[in-house]
């Protein structure tokens, strides 16, 4: 079938590439930049089982896809984590594990190296255990640092992923020189994207534009220091970019999540747009879900796009950006995403990056990932 008649984007042939399976949200951390929904604590008796997942691998493969994340929450809280990758292996994906480390006992990784498993994403905070385990309110310091130490004697592909925000960013220099130490090749240093837990505590946890620069500055000279043995992502945050990112290649075009309640999504966030009718693979044939909803229908493609977008020289490159982010920081998933500075509400952003600048004792306390944390937070605003 034509482009024009699917409203797919080239890039993968009408096939999701990159597939998310969010096994659970529950997790023993309590991190404050968390991109789980709010509500995260509905979830838990909705999960699907082994068997609902088995089906649903088969059906993801069915679609084509190749690579899959086993993400959550904290994957390996699922005590079926193991049996999972086993199937996935079985059915041909390249299979990823995407943890806090929390629970990665050597005995758990031996039996996912049998099972099949091909890479490990481990996040780490810092290098100093009060700050790590401060942040992640749980003393995860130490089994974190075991986890990298496992994943790196067990001769996995692993990259270390950095979430960065404010009270943080001081520590790329250190964090590399550990990785270093352990050869630890890629590190990630994602600043975070604003969406539900890290949207509450956006006023607290963005860092200045001259802090991104300063930790940029500091990975280039790492960077030129290393040369080829350790690859240094730095990933800057949109609202500083002036250009929107292109959100999961387009919406609909490359990429599939799953969430624990089996519902398919375009983005791990699309639930926060209301309107829209969410439909779990224990309901429909995920092939619909991906091919013909409404939902996956909705901004695939060019042909949706609002002005500025729609006659823009870089609708290609970005696709008007952020569904999710425009929706929550405009009100309408069909506006522009304010991160682009041709957005006419592109104010709400650098109104943001303003609050950024402001002192450090004039901020609030974060609030923790919790059940309850939401209608607590509400009340004390
Ligand atoms: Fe949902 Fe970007 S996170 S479209």
């Amino acid at each position: 079938m034509p482009k024009e008649e699917t409203g797919l984007s080239l890039d993968g042939q009408g096939k999701p590439l990159w597939v998310s399976l969010e096994l659970t949200y529950r997790c023993p951390l309590k991190c404050s930049w968390c991109n789980n929904p709010l509500d995260f604590e509905d979830y838990g008796s909705r999960e699907l089982t082994t068997e609902e997942w088995k089906q649903a691998l088969r059906e993801v493969r069915e679609l084509g896809a190749l690579q899959l994340g086993f993400t959550g929450g904290e994957p390996l809280l699922r005590e079926d984590l193991e049996e999972l990758v086993a199937y996935a292996d079985s059915l041909g994906f390249y299979t990823n594990l995407i943890t806090s480390g929390i629970g990665l006992t050597e005995e758990r990784l031996l039996a996912l190296k049998a099972a099949g498993l091909k890479h490990v994403q481990l996040s780490l905070q810092a290098t100093k255990g009060e700050l790590t385990d401060a942040l992640v309110g749980a003393r995860a310091h130490a089994l974190k640092l075991e986890a990298a130490r496992l994943i790196k004697a067990h001769n996995f592909p692993m990259v270390l992923n950095v979430p960065i925000f404010r009270q943080n960013i001081g520590e790329v220099d250190a964090m590399i020189e550990w990785a270093v130490a352990l050869g630890i090749e890629y590190i990630e240093f994602a600043n975070i994207q604003y969406y539900n837990w890290a949207l509450m505590n956006r006023d607290e946890l963005m860092p200045s534009l001259e802090q991104i620069k300063a930790a940029e500055a500091v990975v280039n000279a790492w960077r030129a220091k290393l040369g080829n043995t350790m690859t240094i992502y730095f990933v800057i945050p949109d609202y500083y970019e002036g250009r929107p990112k292109a959100c999961m290649n387009g919406w609909g075009a490359i990429h599939l999540t799953l969430a624990p309640d089996g519902v398919a999504m375009p983005c791990q966030e699309a639930r926060v747009i209301p309107g829209l009718e969410f439909i779990s693979v224990r309901d429909q044939p995920l092939g619909w879900i991906w091919h013909e909803s409404p939902l996956f229908r909705k901004y695939r493609g060019l042909d949706w796009l609002p002005e500025p977008c729609s006659s823009c020289s870089e609708k290609e490159k970005d696709f008007g950006g952020c569904r999710c982010q425009a929706l929550l920081l405009t009100g309408d998933a069909g506006n522009t995403d304010p991160a682009c500075s041709r957005s006419p509400l592109h104010g709400v952003v650098r109104d943001a990056v303003a609050v950024s600048e402001k002192p450090l004792r004039f901020r609030k306390p974060l609030v923790k990932r919790s059940a309850g944390a939401v209608s607590t937070a509400f009340m004390e605003a």
